[in-house]
């Protein structure tokens, strides 16, 4: 729930469910060879270590717990799983069920159970676009930490709480906590604290490290909103949370250039890493790719992550990219063109012509029956 992060417009096409999610598409457990993140590094005794909660939750915990308005563009059906939306497409409410889109949904119900400090990892679920980069499910860990009020103090208003010692001194721990598990994940690296705002932290810091001659974004973490904390009951308390994106920080770490290698069963990849040991993955010869171009007429209020999450239904992990490769108005019929380019590779295989000539068909198909777009 980065501010960075993509923001959509509503959408009219509607709430569909999370069937669209490839097959395979169930986490395995983050201690598989598959994800070799050595989880220890990050590990300290005084923490609670949660990681096997149901990524099924309501809004309430994911969104409405954490200060997240109801009309945050996380929370519209082209960016979050709806299982179920009771209140119907265009209302948000906390009774809906969905696919956790973050670990923080945790944070609230962990911290109301009387934990005082725990990193809670999982899976976790987003409507996006389709790269290298993204992938429909993916992994977080979540961390938090309370301190004792006879330290840090204890109920207070907001802006109190805000101007106070203890508050610096929660910041000045966090962050110190943070650089120390960078250094002992990359080496001593560059670091850089960057303000950033998120409803359920106040203040709010993005940590960016220096590597591989770039800044690059690693986490997103903050003191804990007091009206967090309030919301949970736990008024007298403070504390710090960040969250970190496993499969992005193992990418880096082990030069792993696709993320749908994570989900891969080649054994030139498996066999390559060892849990516990940090590997820089070796490229071998990958499989060939297909690209097939689409272009349409988009009607009112096209929504491209729509597109995305058809292309995810029908070719599941075997699209590797979608790119809009143009677009153009037409001044006369006042209306516009998109084209994309969907490139087809698997990780494991070769495809062969006539198997993605049927799933591009079918991606056409669907692409004119469910968005309501006039082919080209
Ligand atoms: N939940 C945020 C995300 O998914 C990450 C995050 C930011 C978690 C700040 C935190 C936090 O606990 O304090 O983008």
């Amino acid at each position: 729930m980065a501010s960075s992060r993509r923001r959509s417009r509503p959408t009219s096409t509607g709430a569909r469910g999370p069937l669209a999610l490839p097959r395979r598409a169930r986490p395995e457990p983050l201690t598989t060879p598959r994800l070799p993140l050595d989880r220890r590094s990050l590990e300290s005794a005084d923490f609670a270590i949660v990681d096997s909660l149901d990524p099924v939750v309501k809004a309430q915990q994911c969104f409405d717990d954490l200060l997240i308005p109801a009309d945050h563009p996380g929370r519209l059906p082209s960016d979050t799983y709806y299982i179920s939306r009771p209140g119907g497409k265009e209302e948000s409410s906390a009774a809906d069920t969905l696919l956790r889109t973050h670990t923080s949904a945790h944070q609230s119900t962990l911290m109301r159970e009387g934990n005082e400090a725990f990193l809670c990892t999982g899976d976790v679920y987003r409507r996006d676009e389709i790269d290298a980069s993204h992938f429909p499910v993916f992994h977080q860990m979540e961390g938090v930490k309370l301190f004792d009020p006879a330290v840090v103090g204890g109920a207070m208003t907001r802006e109190e709480w805000l101007a106070s010692e203890g508050c610096q001194l929660i910041a000045a721990d966090l962050k110190k906590t943070l650089e120390g598990m960078c250094d002992e994940l990359f080496g001593p690296v560059e670091k850089r604290w960057i303000d950033e705002y998120f409803p359920f932290t106040e203040p709010s810091f993005e940590l960016e490290i220096f590597y591989n001659g770039d800044w690059m974004e690693v986490l997103g973490c903050g003191v804990i909103h007091s009206g967090v904390l309030e919301n949970a009951g736990l008024q007298e308390r403070h504390g710090w949370a960040f969250g970190l994106g496993l499969e992005r920080l193992a990418m880096v770490l082990f030069a792993i250039p696709d993320i749908r290698l994570f989900w891969t069963d080649d054994k030139r990849f498996t066999k390559q890493f060892t849990a516990g040991q940090y590997d820089t993955f070796k490229p071998y010869s990958k499989y060939p790719p297909c690209k097939k171009d689409i272009a349409f007429w988009i009607p009112d209020g096209f929504e491209p992550n729509d597109f995305y999450e058809l292309g995810r239904g029908v070719a599941g992990e075997l699209v590797e990219t979608v790119a809009l490769i143009d677009e153009f108005t037409n001044p006369k019929k006042g209306k516009t063109s998109h084209c994309y380019r969907v490139t087809y590779r698997s990780m494991d295989r070769s495809l062969t012509d006539e198997e993605i000539n049927a799933l591009q068909n079918e991606l056409r198909s669907k692409t004119e029956s469910e968005l309501g777009v006039e082919l080209r």
